[in-house]
């Protein structure tokens, strides 16, 4: 196998609709970052691109829930999973966002491109419409039942509960998102991707070509696509959130998420060759490039079937491999944003990263658990009690036994300096270790290279054990009660091979876990380019008469109670899932504390109470009020998103607070100046904030 030019690794670029969690994790992003630093540390050219995908229905939806804008939306979730990212050192080189004005650019050529040279067909066809709401129905705004396997959860998109890709037709008893209605259908024009003229070469290119160097269960998917019949796809959409169709005539159309999201791969690219002052086009036209796209099981036909066309048709280089993981479930069930059966990324950060001075090597540990149980083959389970078990009696008893004895012996019986080997006194325990290290390294990039991280992990750890049986075997402390020369030799070389397997063992386990690397590198006092791969698999790593660090702890183990405290957290949160809206995912139970800010900044928030003077609906937004509210020196139209909960026969006299210092904004065509505070209860029922008695409006509240 010849090695490729240069790597361009992607992972999934997660929707800016909410936190993700550990499935998510261990699905898309902590392989490909074990892949990248692999790749890294054998100085291969590699470019790790995500970031946040920030159109569909996904987000207007959850600007609904939230009361709030889709652009509010984008914004936070894209910062929070940035900065989960960041915590959980994710080793993006770029970290990008589909809201980007130049991935707006890229997405739109690529459109172009692809209808100047005909490769789009534009159809009109009946599609669902909400008349209650004056809104086609695209993707999410549709629900039903999944013709695949019965969950009356499916959307119009994809079914949540088997991971099925669905168009709305497909759906059983569909009805609209917004009303709760049956739809209506009408008719609409679109551009479509004809798949099917493309069956051949798909054919030839995965069942074939990629047979044996993809995973079964992908080949599988892609099999039972192809042979399903390839159907021509949507590429636009009715909607008013996305990227604008590049055309005169398509007014009111983007594009459909799913055709620009993964462009976001190649305009994260553009984005860090600018960055970097680097030619970007190599990665996505050179042949000599090796793309790899990191995903879980409900991406694999988007990847392997829709973007390689696209891809295709423009010129592109096409994925080398895409190494989908199945799901991971949580104590025995379903990971599950709407019933909030899951453990979010960031509850892990709060509960174990951030609570303790060493949170490298928390993050370690949920690496290294979320590695070793990784979906590679088929679904898997988290259960605190398997994360406690990986921690204390591997990592703990392993790993960091194996190298915290290396190290504490040395100090002990070789003054905190690399023993000398001597050479005479070689013996078959000692080759068969040195050998060992010799083999472990090859296995190891072998097995990454064929993305088989679950194994080759285990063969890290593997190594260290076979390191501990060596120390057991020689026994150093048992030498040391009769120490003479020779007694002296027999430990030097001891604690030299363990020496020098420690070194190793920083190399091999760096891919996996960086910060266990890196307090190695500091015990060592070696510096970071001594984690440079070609140094593995050898006994040279460790100067003899270096003087080494004291050693550091490097995993703590994991008390019951905290294992008990999170099974019942899951258990407590799962018991009062939120009800706003039954057919979407709630919010969780509470909204992250915003970030701290001064006295000056909730002093520049003029607030005022109010009165209602006149309410009406907004048309074609089922969610909005349109309000007059008396500030007492002026009255102002506020457009409010109440219209669920509050009818606007019952709202005129109500006393309110305002925001009366907000910068106007344009909703559905309607300036609104200001906005009412309301508080969200845990059924997402909205309450007023107002004063206790009724008292002049225009009066300040702080
Ligand atoms: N946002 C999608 C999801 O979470 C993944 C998009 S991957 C990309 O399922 F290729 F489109 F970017
Ligand atoms: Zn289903």
């Amino acid at each position: 196998m010849t090695t490729p030019k240069r790597y361009l690794v992607t992972s999934a670029l997660p929707y800016a609709n909410g936190l993700k969690h550990v499935g998510h994790l261990a699905g898309a992003y902590i392989p490909a970052d074990i892949y990248v630093r692999y790749l890294r540390a054998r100085k291969r050219d590699v470019v790790f691109v995500c970031g946040s995908d920030e159109h569909g229905t996904a987000i207007p939806i959850q600007a609904t829930r939230e009361g709030t804008t889709p652009q509010a939306i984008i914004d936070k979730y894209h910062a929070a999973m940035k900065q989960d990212f960041e915590d959980l050192d994710m080793s993006f080189d770029i970290y990008h966002r589909t809201s980007d004005p130049l991935h707006h650019e890229t997405a739109q050529e690529f459109f172009t491109y692809l209808n100047d040279r005909q490769e789009l067909e534009v159809k009109e066809t009946e599609q669902y419409f909400d008349e209650s709401a004056n809104t086609f129905l695209a993707d999410r705004y549709i629900k039903g039942t999944c013709p695949n396997c019965g969950s009356d959860r499916a959307f119009g998109d994809q079914c949540e509960n088997c991971g099925r890709t669905l168009s709305p037709d497909e759906l059983i008893n569909p009805v609209s998102t917004l009303s709760g209605k049956a739809p209506i259908k009408k008719k609409t024009s679109h551009w479509y991707l004809p798949l099917g003229k493309h069956e051949a070469f798909l054919r030839e290119w995965i069942l074939q070509d990629h047979k044996d160097d993809w995973r079964a269960t992908v080949i599988g998917q892609c099999k039972s696509w192809i042979d399903g019949g390839l159907q021509s796809r949507a590429v636009t959409r009715d909607l008013d959130w996305g990227i604008k169709v590049p055309l005169k005539d398509a007014a009111g159309k983007v594009l459909y998420v799913w055709f620009d999201a993964p462009i976001g791969y190649i305009s994260a690219t553009k984005q860090w060759a600018i960055d970097h002052e680097k030619d970007w086009k190599p990665y996505w036209y050179d042949k000599d490039t090796q793309l790899v796209h990191f995903v879980g099981k409900d991406n694999i036909v988007f990847h392997c079937i829709i973007f390689p066309v696209m891809l295709k048709l423009h010129g592109n280089i096409l994925p080398a491999n895409v190494p989908a993981n199945e799901f991971l479930n949580l104590e025995g069930d379903k990971m599950s944003t709407s019933r909030n059966w899951k453990l979010d990324m960031r509850d892990y950060i709060n509960d174990f990263v951030k609570k303790e001075n060493g949170g490298g090597q928390c993050v370690d540990m949920l690496r290294y658990y979320l590695t070793q149980i990784a979906p590679e083959t088929k679904d898997s389970e988290f259960m605190w009690k398997g994360f406690q078990d990986a921690v204390n009696s591997e990592l703990v008893s392993i790993f960091g036994n194996f190298v915290n004895r290396s190290w504490v012996l040395m100090h002990k019986l070789c003054g905190g300096k690399v023993p000398v080997f001597h050479h005479q006194l070689l013996d078959d325990n000692d080759q068969v270790l040195i050998k060992e290290i010799e083999t472990s390294k090859v296995k190891i990039e072998n097995l990454i290279e064929q993305y088989k991280f679950r194994e080759a992990l285990y063969e890290v750890i593997d190594l260290s054990r076979k390191g501990n049986q060596y120390m057991q075997k020689k026994e150093p402390w048992i030498l040391a009660k009769n120490l003479n020369d020779h007694a002296q030799a027999l430990i030097d070389n001891c604690l030299h091979v363990c020496l020098q397997l420690c070194a190793n063992l920083a190399i091999l386990i760096n891919p996996f876990l960086p910060n266990t690397a890196r307090t190695m590198t500091k015990m060592m006092k070696v510096v970071d380019k001594m984690l440079d791969w070609e140094n593995a698999g050898k006994l040279k790593l460790l100067s003899v008469g270096y003087s080494l660090r004291e050693p550091q702890l490097l995993f703590r183990k994991i008390e019951d109670a905290e294992i008990t405290e999170q099974v019942e957290k899951l258990k407590a949160n799962a018991q009062s899932p939120q009800t706003t809206q039954p057919m979407e995912a709630p919010t969780p139970q509470h909204s992250m504390i915003s970030p701290e800010i001064q006295f000056d900044d909730f002093a520049k928030i003029d607030l005022r109470t109010g009165i209602i003077t006149a309410a009406e609906k907004v048309e074609k937004a089922d969610k909005l009020l349109q309000l007059e509210v008396d500030l007492g020196f002026e009255k102002r139209t506020i457009v409010s998103g109440i219209a669920l909960h509050y009818s606007p026969e019952t709202l005129v006299g109500r006393q309110v607070t305002v925001v009366a210092n907000l910068a106007p904004r344009k909703m559905r065509g309607i300036i609104s100046q200001g906005m009412i505070l309301m508080a969200e209860d845990a059924a997402g029922k909205l309450h007023f904030i107002n004063p206790e008695n009724t008292i002049a409006p225009g009066s300040k509240v702080s």
